[in-house]
């Protein structure tokens, strides 16, 4: 990580900004490497999340890394990976909307110090807060729109592909798209 981001990380590890940090074990700042070109965000942590302080390192996170991996991605080195939320909703419920507009600011600092090319927004939260608030997954995955210099393309949360395996085909060929997209701009 880079300096500013460990310092951003040290400023955000006590937030108290929202009901959610009276209940997680850890806060997920994001992980990967501080000079990503390209950033994944999903939702908000999930139970091995909030035990381990990492995101996406459950099942969906083993699904997401084969995607990263099948496109010359690995979270071990060109991506970042954060989420909307920092803190886990009890029982994996919906965020809050207040509980997105006191996390947001937190994810925006990080991307103004990532600077990514490229920002994939994992399922409907993810791309309803940073795409469009009408967003469509189901019509709209895979599709890029640019915003403030940066190329944004939603697509499936990995949760719910674990759900409804029948998508895990759409998925892959939004990867593929991004790693079209990526070697167009001469990052891959
Ligand atoms: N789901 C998410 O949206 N984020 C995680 O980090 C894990 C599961």
């Amino acid at each position: 990580m880079s300096e500013r981001l460990d310092a951003l990380a040290a400023a955000v590890c006590d937030c108290k900004h929202c009901k959610l940090s009276d209940s997680r074990r850890h806060l997920v700042f994001g992980t990967g490497a501080g000079n990503a070109a390209v950033m994944l965000v999903g939702e908000a942590p999930g139970e091995q999340e909030d035990l381990q302080g990492k995101p996406f390192v459950g099942p969906s996170g083993q699904l997401l890394d084969l995607y990263l991996n099948a496109v010359g991605l690995d979270r071990g080195k060109n991506v970042y990976i954060a989420n909307i939320l920092k803190c886990r909703p009890p029982y994996n419920r919906d965020p809050a909307p207040e509980e997105i507009a006191v996390c947001l600011p937190w994810l925006r600092e990080q991307v103004k110090i990532i600077r990514p090319a490229v920002i994939v927004c994992l399922g409907r939260i993810a791309a309803t807060t940073l795409i469009s608030p009408d967003f469509r997954v189901t019509r709209q995955h895979g599709q890029f729109f640019e915003k403030g210099g940066i190329d944004f393309m939603g697509t499936f949360h990995p949760s719910a592909l674990l759900r409804d395996p029948a998508k895990k085909g759409l998925a892959l060929y939004d990867f593929l798209a991004l790693e079209d997209r990526l070697r167009e701009r001469g990052i891959l």
